[in-house]
């Protein structure tokens, strides 16, 4: 498999970027929502915030390097059979997850700046992360933290119907137009013609 993606296929960095962050950004979804539900006082929720915001951050730099990557790399072409609407509605997907997956850990780490709390984000408890400096010196604190919230709640849920639509149509590219649009992103899975 080559490194950099071809007229016919994703290459083995856009593969690899692809499911490290798909995955990354499931486990977000389920660590998310489970801090959010346990009671407050849980010894849980310290730690799972810690997770949550260094992998969230993580995902920030995986993005940022995906869309450099992404840049020099154009995808490849897809199939001719694919009428214009669905050509459509997937650049118009993929644009969608670029910018809630950029969104999304800046509107966390701005959340996180402007906290009254002013808790330190230790980064897999390797190093301090810093504040966003223009957030936690700000006088309207109180302001960015309202709007970051808001945006991080939205996104959630415009990240996981992105998901829902992405995956269905990725499998009914697999298994019902029998197209390689599947097999190039996850290529160890087999052709079903
Ligand atoms: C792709 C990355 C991320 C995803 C998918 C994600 C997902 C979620 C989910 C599902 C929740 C619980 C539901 C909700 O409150 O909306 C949540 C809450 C939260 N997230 Fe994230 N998050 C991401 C990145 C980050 C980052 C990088 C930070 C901070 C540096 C962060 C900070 C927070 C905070 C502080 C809350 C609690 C909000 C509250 O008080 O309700 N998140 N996130
Ligand atoms: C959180 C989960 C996911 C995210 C954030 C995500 C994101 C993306 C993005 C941004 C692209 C565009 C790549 C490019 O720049 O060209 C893409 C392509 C693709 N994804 Fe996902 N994906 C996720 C999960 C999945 C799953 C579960 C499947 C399979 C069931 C899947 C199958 C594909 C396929 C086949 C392509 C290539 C489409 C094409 O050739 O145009 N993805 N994904």
């Amino acid at each position: 498999m080559k490194l950099r993606n071809t007229p016919e296929a994703y290459g083995a960095v856009a593969v690899t970027l692809h499911w490290l962050i798909a995955a990354a950004v499931l486990t977000m979804l389920g660590v998310g929502f489970y801090m959010d539900w346990l009671p407050k006082g849980d010894p849980l929720v310290y730690p799972l915030f810690q997770f949550h915001k260094s992998l969230g951050l993580s995902i920030l730099v995986l993005v940022v390097l995906r869309l450099a990557w992404r840049l020099g790399n154009p995808a490849p072409a897809l199939p001719a059979h694919m009428p214009r609407w669905e050509r459509l509605a997937a650049s118009a997907t993929h644009y969608g997850f670029y910018a809630a997956l950029l969104l999304l850990p800046l509107s966390g780490w701005v959340m996180v700046s402007a906290s009254p709390y002013n808790i330190p984000t230790l980064y897999f408890g390797l190093f301090e992360w810093p504040h966003l400096g223009f957030v936690s010196q700000s006088p309207d604190k109180a302001l960015y933290e309202d709007i970051a919230h808001e945006v991080h709640e939205i996104l959630v849920w415009a990240a996981i119907a992105l998901i829902g639509l992405h995956a269905a149509a990725a499998l009914r590219h697999h298994y019902m137009l029998k197209d390689t649009v599947l097999t190039r992103m996850a290529p160890w899975m087999r052709r079903t013609s």
